[in-house]
């Protein structure tokens, strides 16, 4: 059962007599964070104020005398300016317990209106290092599979991989003219990102190069607009408008240092190059690179036999590679279709926004103008190559005749909201149906300093040295001499791997989680697996306590799910946690009403921070009576398995003992 449904359902009864929108009204009810104004507070009478024409109090007081909840709650009161406030029954409360201690579900309910949900998650660019942004959207993705699954919503998970892009026009240039045959023959996968590298750096110097004038220039013009916006404050006298003046001086003063900045580092990346001998003969003895790589993908794209035998080569490489990431963190998809894949229904979209007057030539490109945009959407590009847009079109297509889902949820980063935004608005255009698409953007991962986050490079890819480190860091963390010296009987060496390994990738998972979906975060290691505050390791560690009182008791949870004991509410700090314990529906709710699975996070700190409370000041094995000693073990077995489920659901592991 679900408190907060329940009450609902009781409010919305209590309103409809008074009120023409009841369930509306009933909406506003909330758990309390002071238990001085009861469990839950509902403040729907203030709002009703106007509708009735009567002051909140004594609307209150109609609700109040309407509200039937005396089987769970002790009578209402009133607080303030209207409140209602409720306060549970004990022994409801501890029915309620009992009965989610052997419910598999956990006392979740299965959600009334399941839903068909196309979920569209991690979507690497293989053939070039997949970035951290791909692990938290990985991350992101699975955590609301999981909850949505578990909420009882038919989940479809497809993994768009981009592995069509011109990164492959990349490698196949270097393929063509740097390949060290050795190399690929013993690891293909670092020759391929070496010479994904190698090529993305003569690219790279190669524009630094000749884009040295526009940027000398753009300097001028900065230079030029300060000079003009400082000469307009000096003839301001005026102290309003002089300091609207010292505003557009401070805002050219930015202007001018971010384009220096800018040259500075072009500027750099070519001073790098050159003073590289090898690599500068190189980049000299390959001027049209840049021009060559576009032509290489579109002959790929086109069907060119060669390039086409190059690219189904490689690929497997490339795709072995990032599901060793996968393997490693547990993550599956049921479909990948990558990019690729929608190749041949490329030529069909276009007829199809050409058919309903949709798309429209503009400099020898394709482009769909929106109203709602400055930038039109391309459809294709001049050289006739489609654009990432495009797919995306093919992409809604085909999961709507494929799957008919209610919902497309994809989450990327944040800096993909417009595109989304387009293909969305287009895709109805072209009568994509009522189906629900939503993009959920998501924060960039910040070093310690507050720049994007990098991956310390090397011939490994960058994630997997990542997961070794965060591996290494809990192990540090954890099994440290002195800590694990306390654990009787002593850890073996197996164990401790174990426990590295499930508390390491736990805390990478956890981080990406914990953070409000949209915001930026900071990404340190040391505090990742930190065993203090909300971490991971702090709720594996709580839950591995769990399972030590419960086999100091001689007792497993099973043997206390299939004994007769119930729970009994006494001490405050029990009744906190066992409310705590109710609440995990509500919690899942929560988090799927805007898929953020930070809500179930800080729900499950706030349950391990619960049990610390209750733990102090509730003997368990010492307890007064036989009673209560059940009852209390009871307790434990309940708060580890919704632990063990809630870290499941993030995709996080637990391990009974560390
Ligand atoms: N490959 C894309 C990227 O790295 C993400 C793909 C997201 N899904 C989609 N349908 N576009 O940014």
């Amino acid at each position: 059962m679900q408190i907060q449904q329940e009450l609902k359902h009781r409010f919305s009864a209590a309103l409809a007599g008074l009120t023409s929108s009841p369930d509306e009204a009933a909406k506003l009810l909330r758990p309390t964070q002071d238990p001085k104004f009861g469990d839950y507070q509902s403040n729907c009478a203030m709002p009703l104020k106007n509708e009735l024409g009567k002051p909140p109090r004594e609307i209150a007081e109609s609700i109040v005398a309407a509200l039937q909840v005396d089987d769970l709650c002790d009578p209402p009161e009133i607080a303030g300016p209207g409140f209602i406030n409720l306060r549970l029954k004990d022994d409801w409360l501890a029915q309620q317990a009992t009965a989610m201690l052997r419910d598999p579900r956990l006392g979740v309910p299965v959600a009334a209106n399941p839903r068909t949900v196309v979920l569209d998650y991690s979507g690497p660019n293989v053939a070039k290092p997949m970035h951290v942004g791909h692990i938290r959207s990985t991350v992101i993705g699975s955590a609301i599979a999981e909850l949505l699954r578990f909420a009882g919503h038919t989940v479809i998970t497809d993994n768009h991989v981009g592995d069509w892009g011109t990164q492959f026009g990349m490698v196949i240039y270097g393929y063509k003219h740097f390949l060290d045959r050795e190399a690929f023959a013993s690891q293909p996968v670092a020759e391929l990102l070496r010479l994904y590298r190698l090529v993305n750096n003569l690219i790279d110097y190669h524009n630094s190069v000749a884009s040295l004038p526009q940027r000398s220039a753009a300097i001028e013009k900065a230079t030029a607009d300060l000079a003009t916006a400082v000469a307009a404050e000096a003839a301001e006298t005026e102290k309003k408008a002089k300091k609207k003046a010292q505003k557009n001086v401070a805002a050219a003063e930015r202007k001018l240092q971010s384009t220096r900045d800018d040259l500075e580092s072009t500027r750099q990346k070519i001073a790098a190059v050159e003073a590289d001998k090898p690599l500068h003969d190189l980049a000299l003895a390959h001027p049209e690179i840049a021009a060559t790589v576009l032509q290489e993908t579109a002959k790929l794209h086109e069907g060119d036999k060669e390039n086409l035998a190059l690219w189904h080569e490689v690929l497997p490489y490339c795709r072995d590679e990032i599901d060793k990431i996968y393997t490693r963190l547990d993550i599956s998809f049921d479909h990948q279709h990558g990019e690729s894949f929608y190749h041949e229904m490329l030529g069909g979209v276009i007829e199809q926004l050409e058919a309903a007057g949709l798309a429209q030539p503009s400099d020898g490109a394709l482009c769909v103008f929106l109203p709602e945009f400055e930038a039109p959407m391309i459809v294709r590009k001049k050289d006739g190559a489609y654009l990432y847009a495009t797919t995306d079109l093919a992409t809604l297509e085909y999961r709507m005749r494929e799957w008919s889902p209610d919902e497309i949820l994809i989450v990327t980063d944040h800096r993909q909201a417009e595109h989304f935004e387009k293909v969305f608005i287009v895709g109805r255009k072209l009568g994509c149906g009522d189906v629900q698409l939503k993009h959920l953007p998501f924060g960039t991962v910040l070093d310690e300093s507050g720049k994007p986050f990098k991956t310390r490079s090397g011939s490994t890819v960058g994630l997997e040295a990542l997961l070794d480190d965060a591996v290494d860091a809990a192990f540090a963390a954890v099994c440290d001499p002195d800590r694990v010296a306390k654990i009787d009987p002593p850890l073996s060496d197996d164990e401790k791997q174990t426990i590295s390994r499930v508390v390491g990738h736990g805390a990478i998972k956890y981080a990406d989680l914990a953070h409000n979906r949209t915001s930026d975060y900071k990404f340190s290691l040391e505090k990742m697996v930190s065993l203090d505050g909300n971490t991971s390791a702090y709720i594996q560690y709580s839950y591995a306590r769990m399972q030590s009182i419960l086999s100091r008791a001689e007792s497993s949870e099973q043997q206390v799910i299939d004994g007769d004991s119930a729970i009994l509410i006494g001490a405050p700090a029990e009744r906190a946690l066992v409310i705590r314990l109710l609440q995990f529906g509500e919690a899942i709710d929560q988090s799927l009403e805007d898929y953020r699975p930070n809500v179930i996070v800080d729900y499950l700190y706030d349950v391990a921070k619960a049990y610390s409370s209750f733990y102090e000041q509730c003997p368990v094995l010492k307890a007064d009576d036989d009673a209560t000693l059940h009852s209390r073990l009871a307790i434990v077995t309940a708060t580890a398995r919704i632990l063990r489920q809630g870290l499941k659901l993030l995709g996080i592991d637990v391990v009974p003992r560390m």
